[in-house]
């Protein structure tokens, strides 16, 4: 691949902005001492450096974010600044083939206030799947409750409560008490506002509400709210996914 080509398929900016970094010195590339925009690459495994940034080449994007609270899950953010400004700008300006958008788009979305683990991608079929109700990815949050909660309200979010926008039950896959105001609730659904409402409908309030895990994926705790990492094949793995043959 030209080396132009892979700093183009990174999110760099399109191929003169692509060429002019080159040109200009700003990237690096492992044993070779002056490349140019038509240097051959082998991409597979490669870790180049633009601008004095170490970027690891990635012909999709698996990203997870740690989403801090006062960010909502949009581009067009209506009173929040978007998780998107959290990423730097290659993940946000990759091109898609056939998307709407460049870059990498979130799995489903957490609420303004809510934190923790938020998978990103430029995969549709990975998006596709992680988000599908068919799929029943167990999502765990942990929640932080106003008024302390009894067995009875943890049966009933295990039996199913009925929210306002469908007369089907929903249940929690799963259902703790971790503390006096504190569940671990699962969930393989992701409806709106889901544990908000499912909580109200129990007589009980969220007062703070963090997914700790998705599938087998735990947030990692050495990544702090608003820091991001790449998801290899062992953590995609985790969360059921399987990226097709060169795709990693
Ligand atoms: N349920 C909610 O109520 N909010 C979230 O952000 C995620 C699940």
């Amino acid at each position: 691949m030209r080396l132009d080509d892979l700093l183009f398929s990174q999110g760099f900016g399109t191929r003169r902005v692509c060429a002019g970094l080159i040109q200009q010195g700003w990237v690096r590339l492992p044993g070779v001492e002056a490349p140019e925009p038509g240097t051959e690459v082998d991409p597979e495994g490669l870790t180049f450096e633009v601008q004095g940034r170490r970027w690891p080449y990635h012909a999709r994007a698996y990203i997870l974010l740690h989403k801090p609270a006062g960010y909502e899950c949009s581009h067009k953010p209506s009173a929040w600044p978007s998780v998107y400004s959290l990423l730097p700008a290659p993940l946000r300006q990759r091109p898609v083939k056939g998307a709407a958008l460049p870059g990498v788009q979130a799995v489903g979305r957490l609420d303004q206030d809510t934190t923790g683990a938020l998978l990103l991608s430029d995969d549709g079929q990975f998006i596709h799947r992680l988000s599908s109700p068919r799929h029943h990815v167990p999502k765990v949050y942990e929640v932080t409750l106003r008024h302390a909660v009894d067995a009875q309200q943890v049966q009933r979010l295990l039996a199913g409560v009925v929210l306002d926008d469908d007369p089907r039950p929903v249940r929690a896959a799963a259902c703790e008490a971790t503390g006096e105001r504190a569940l671990r609730l699962t969930l393989t659904e992701g409806k709106y506002h889901q544990v908000k409402r499912m909580v109200a409908a129990v007589g009980n309030r969220v007062e703070a509400l963090h997914r700790s895990r998705i599938g087998d994926l735990t947030l990692p705790e050495d990544l702090a709210p608003g820091q991001w990492c790449w998801l290899g094949p062992q953590a995609l793995a985790q969360v059921g996914f399987a990226p097709p043959s060169g795709k990693k």
